[in-house]
């Protein structure tokens, strides 16, 4: 079994403090992660947030979708309450936001949530921000969107990619990632199995499967083989020998 997996903080620890906000980037980082997993969109004027939903509703006391929405009004909007009254006044983070405060320090794993349309827009903005920022040998990029993907290959040969696996596009993820020169692949933790793992290393990428909160899972993961684990708890997947006291 490995006790070498990659340990990814899913939207940061999602499952102890507000999702992809700046607080759950730094708590996956203390509790031991090695990487962190966030989701980035577009604002109606074209800010880049780290944000997963399309709709502010369930994580924000705003009301509406993100594509709809102004970063004028975002930036005010609480990100932290809806979680515990203890996380009052937590903010909405933008892209450079995050690339300051973490670049270089970890592995960043940004996923593209485009909405319909703003595709290219959200491609060519977060390359501007990791180019700003000389995060290329940090940052990994994935997206459930395909087009995204094969775009951002055309316009940055060097960028590392992990193409995201659900069961009924598995044939379709496996060309892209041949296609691009995938560096990882992300499967649901649901189609995880031996021969995933081994033909997923045959053909060169490494497995990070998403996303393992539970104890029995995380170990399952480990003695099949993958190579990273995202979780909403990162502390369940380091190595207990690992841990920061
Ligand atoms: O990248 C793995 C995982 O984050 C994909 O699903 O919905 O949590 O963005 P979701
Ligand atoms: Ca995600």
């Amino acid at each position: 079994m490995s006790d070498s997996v990659l340990v990814i903080g899913h939207r940061g620890a999602a499952g102890l403090t507000p999702e992809n906000t700046k607080l759950a980037f730094l708590k996956a980082l203390d509790l031991g992660a090695d990487a962190i997993e966030f989701d980035v969109q577009l604002t109606k004027d074209n800010v880049c947030i780290v944000f997963h939903d399309e709709s502010l509703d369930r994580t924000t006391d705003g009301k509406g979708f993100v594509a709809d929405t102004t970063w004028e009004v975002i930036s005010r909007l609480d990100a932290g309450r809806w979680f515990a009254e203890s996380f009052r006044g937590i903010e909405v983070p933008r892209l450079e936001e995050i690339l300051k405060t973490l670049g270089g320090r970890t592995t960043l794993n940004i996923e593209f949530k485009p909405d319909k349309g703003r595709e290219e827009r959200l491609v060519r903005h977060v390359i501007t921000a990791v180019a700003r920022f000389d995060l290329w040998e940090s940052v990994l990029f994935s997206s459930f969107d395909m087009p995204s993907i094969e775009l951002l290959r055309r316009l940055v040969p060097k960028a590392r990619i992990g193409v995201l696996c659900v069961p009924h596009k598995l044939a379709d993820a496996l060309a892209l990632a041949e296609k691009v020169g995938a560096e990882t692949i992300h499967p649901h933790v649901g189609m995880v199995d031996s021969d995933f793992v081994q033909d997923a290393h045959r053909r060169g990428w490494k497995v990070w499967a998403w996303t393992a909160n539970e104890p029995g899972e995380i170990e399952l993961l480990k003695a099949l083989g993958v190579d990273g684990i995202f979780s909403d708890y990162p502390d369940r997947v380091v190595n207990p020998r690992k841990r920061r006291s």
